[in-house]
């Protein structure tokens, strides 16, 4: 089955070319740079850039999959959540291309994407192929090539699955496939906008999390202590807002600290220490309770090294199986759209209307 998938619900516009659980191309074009002035997403902005780039970001996936339209088995994109104006433009994009080419069209929920994005590895082969931005990216490993990314649903098992994005963080298990339930979410801020907005207090630029992870390399975790928010609760629910404002008095309380480039590494070590140390306690704390035996990670804050990290040594520990979804599919991107939207035509769940509306607010349950 080969599917075209959009994905424009934030401020990546995405296209990608799956077939038989490969993806064969994966196009993103961010618009980072744009918001980074305005620090943070300015919706309006973020609908233009689609319009402008959706078009050869969608031909380039189709050519670097030597793909035709008339070979195109389906159609996805994301229904929701996400900015309404942005997601309008790659969902009604799809049912246009989907009606045209008289095929089944599949609206996808972004997080839903994101959830299954862990079972997508990358193949190693010694020889070395050519042919689409995958495999163009290729890495060596021990002497190994990668060919290109797969989805991996036969090594399937029970989770509990952490999503941590800019927007959301979630903790869900995973029964089975396409089955399950969410256990938690954030009451406030989420992970990846703790790390923007404490950035921001310090001046980095939008996103700042990419670099308050590059600076807190070198930085004494131990050296402030900023409170674990609900790390003790009961529920999988979370809370960062309040992790911001105290990293807001502090730096009030401490006016002469951002010159120092040392204490500011130090200061981004202790708060991502802090942002992690929850992640990951009530992740393997849920995944205890619900008796699975595996964990996974995906959304954008998922590529922070500290969080890699401690998962890894977390689930080690407790003898878990770790999946965290490869870092180039961490951030939003088509190719997760797609592979999920595959897996629910062949699970047989009924394609999605082609007057079907988006849901900006679409909570995944
Ligand atoms: O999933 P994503 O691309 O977009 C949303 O759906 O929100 O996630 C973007 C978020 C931003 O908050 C960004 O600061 C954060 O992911 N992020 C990171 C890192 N890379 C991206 N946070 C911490 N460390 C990183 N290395
Ligand atoms: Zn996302």
């Amino acid at each position: 089955m080969t599917i075209l998938a959009l994905e424009t619900s934030c401020d990546e516009t995405s296209a990608a070319v799956v077939r038989d659980g490969r993806i064969l191309s994966s196009v993103v074009s961010s618009q980072v740079k744009l918001h980074a002035e305005y620090g943070g997403v300015v919706p309006e902005l973020a609908a233009r850039e689609h319009l402008k780039n959706l078009l050869p970001v969608a031909r380039a996936a189709l050519s670097e999959a030597g793909v035709q339209p008339g070979q195109l088995d389906a159609v996805a994109a994301t229904q929701g959540p996400g900015l309404p104006t942005a997601l309008l433009v790659g969902f009604k994009a799809a049912q246009a291309v989907a009606f045209a080419l008289r095929k089944p069209f599949v609206g996808i929920h972004h997080h839903e994407a994101h959830l299954y994005s862990p079972w997508i590895v990358s193949e190693w082969s010694t020889e070395h192929r050519l042919g689409s931005t995958t495999e163009s990216i290729a890495t060596c490993r021990d002497g190994a090539r990668r060919s290109g990314l797969v989805a991996d649903f036969s090594a399937f098992q029970p989770n509990v699955s952490l999503i941590v994005s800019g927007g959301h963080t979630l903790l869900v298990v995973v029964e089975s496939e396409l089955n399950h339930r969410v256990l938690g979410s954030t009451v406030d801020d989420a992970a990846g906008e703790c790390f923007d907005k404490t950035g921001k207090l310090m001046g980095l630029a939008y996103p700042a999390g990419p670099e308050i992870d590059r600076l807190a390399e070198q930085g004494n975790p131990k050296a402030f202590d900023f409170p674990r928010p609900l790390l003790h609760d009961a529920s999988d629910d979370f809370s960062f807002s309040g992790l911001k404002t105290s990293v807001r008095y502090f730096l009030r309380d401490h006016p002469k600290l951002l010159d120092d480039a040392q204490r500011v590494r130090d200061l981004c070590a202790s708060i991502q220490a802090a942002i992690v140390e929850v992640l990951v306690t009530k992740t393997i704390r849920a995944a205890k309770r619900n008796q699975v035996r595996c964990v996974t990670a995906s959304g954008g804050v998922t590529c922070n090294r500290a969080l890699r990290c401690e998962l890894e040594n977390a689930c080690q520990r407790e003898g878990f199986k770790l999946r965290l979804a490869e870092e180039e599919l961490c951030t939003d991107n088509a190719a997760m759209i797609g592979i999920l939207a595959e897996r629910k035509l062949l699970h047989k769940v009924p394609a999605t209307d082609l007057d079907s509306e988006i849901q900006p607010g679409w909570v995944l349950t």
